[in-house]
């Protein structure tokens, strides 16, 4: 064996028994659930269409406090993203939802957003608080 490949038979070996790890708690650590929620107030409308590389979660219409939500697992490669297009009366925007380097070690399990007039909220679930990420365009 080289000595590369001998890095990566390691590597995979430390892979499979973090899996297994993993997998014994019940709930996969790499699962995350991302939740998008009208928080805009009394009778503003939010349309919501969010992707990644491979999926799309399909466009919403959300009336107040509506929200959409989808689980997925993040790849071990760390390259798991998604992104959303929203629009509420004459205001449009786009932002990641959820990209792995940024927001993996901040959301255990619930990465939710709260889209509100001003801006769109994180719930950063490890400090339980809600950060403004994203202003709205002018
Ligand atoms: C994530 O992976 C775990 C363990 O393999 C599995 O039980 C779970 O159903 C998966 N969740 C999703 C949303 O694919």
């Amino acid at each position: 064996m080289t000595k590369l490949s001998f890095i990566i038979v390691q590597w995979l070996c430390l892979v499979a028994a973090g899996m297994i790890i993993i997998q014994g708690e019940g709930q996969s650590l790499m699962e995350k659930v991302v939740r998008v929620e009208n928080d805009l107030g009394d009778g503003i409308n939010l349309n919501v269409h969010c992707k990644s590389g491979d999926s799309d979660i399909g466009e919403h219409d959300l009336a107040k406090g509506q929200y959409i939500q989808w689980s997925f697992n993040c790849s071990w490669l760390g390259t798991t993203l998604f992104w959303c297009s929203m629009k509420w009366e004459n205001v449009q925007g786009s932002f990641d939802v959820f990209d792995f380097k940024r927001d993996f070690p901040l959301c255990g399990f619930k990465c939710w957003w709260s889209i509100r007039h001003d801006a769109a909220y994180f719930y950063v679930e490890t400090k339980d608080v809600w950060e403004k990420r994203y202003v709205w365009p002018k």
